[in-house]
């Protein structure tokens, strides 16, 4: 049987239902893995890539191992592994590994251009976006399986979002504003905040589903009820940033005992890796209400899900 390859450069191009039907999947192989049954070998056959061009502990690992849980084969490159090295074109080297991959998982930490290009006219390989200059859209992936895993449902949760509007944000947004009743309430250092075209695609989104996404940049007045507090590190994989001053701009956005008390029944998240006393206390990103290292875990069960997915399983 010939597979028709799917795609996931951007959490926009999974329609709602497959969303869905990916969360369904991702919180399966979790349940299934904490009975002890391995996974169906569903890839058996296929041959994975997986190239990242920037460091990576959690999302590498979780392809290559989701991939070879599943049965599929497994070829890794490094930054310095490819003839893009020594000047072939990017485009030569998407169409090379075409003829010959079924799946390729890549982290670039660059302009999201050059994965399109991987993908355009593909039907064969899937590209999968392990993170680009944009999005980072299997990390929004496994932090929605950690909230349906823990919750029982992603629907009517109340987030607040501390930090950079970077990649992780985007991607979180972009998921979390398809949930009915849901409230992501991001809190950005000024000059840091969102991209402008991805709150204004979250916003649309939310509105459509009966959501609310907001953005400020300060710590005020923060919503009751909160169900989630999440942070991420304040250097981003891939970037720098211009002003020397930036922690001091930073600084008020770290996430301690302090803030924590401000929603009491709230859990902790972090996409990890984790700077503890820069933004997170150690008491916290260690302690009864973290799950941060639970939604590190499921990012091995939300790849196998995208694997499959991208693969063209139903
Ligand atoms: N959260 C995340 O993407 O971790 P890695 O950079 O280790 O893959």
């Amino acid at each position: 049987m010939v597979r028709r390859a799917r795609h996931l450069l951007s959490l926009s191009d999974l329609p709602d239902g497959e969303l869905r039907a990916m969360l369904d999947r991702a919180t399966g192989h979790a349940r299934r893995a904490a009975a002890g049954r391995p996974a169906e070998p569903t890839l058996a056959g296929a041959v994975v890539g997986v190239y990242f061009r920037r460091t990576s502990t959690r999302t590498r690992t979780a392809f290559s191992s989701g991939a070879l849980r599943l049965g599929g084969g497994l070829i890794t490159y490094g930054p310095q592994d490819l003839q893009t090295n020594t000047g072939e074109t990017s485009e030569d080297t998407g169409r090379v590994m075409a003829g010959m991959l079924d799946l390729l998982v890549a982290r670039t930490a660059d302009d999201p251009g050059e994965m399109r290009g991987w993908a355009a006219g593909q039907r064969r390989m899937a590209v999968i976006n392990a993170m680009n200059a944009e999005e980072h859209p299997t990390q929004a992936l496994a932090d929605l399986t950690t909230l349906a895993l823990h919750f029982g449902a992603v629907e009517g949760l109340r987030l607040l979002y501390v930090g950079e509007g970077n990649n992780t944000a985007a991607a979180l947004a972009l998921g979390l504003s398809r949930f009915r009743g849901l409230l992501l309430d991001l809190r950005t250092p000024p000059g840091y905040g969102l991209q402008p075209g991805v709150l204004a695609r979250a916003r649309a989104q939310a509105e459509t589903a009966g959501a609310v996404v907001t953005e400020r940049h300060d710590l005020d007045d923060l919503p009751a009820g909160l169900d989630v507090v999440y942070t991420t590190r304040w250097q981003t994989t891939g970037t720098t940033k211009p002003d020397p001053d930036w922690r001091s701009v930073f600084a008020p956005f770290h996430v301690g005992p302090e803030l924590m008390a401000r929603a009491p029944k709230a859990v902790f998240l972090h996409d990890l890796p984790a700077h503890r006393g820069e933004e997170v206390a150690a008491q916290v990103l260690d302690g009864p209400d973290s799950l941060a290292f639970a939604q590190a875990e499921n990012k091995l069960y939300s790849a196998m899900a995208v694997l499959e997915w991208c693969h063209g399983l139903d």
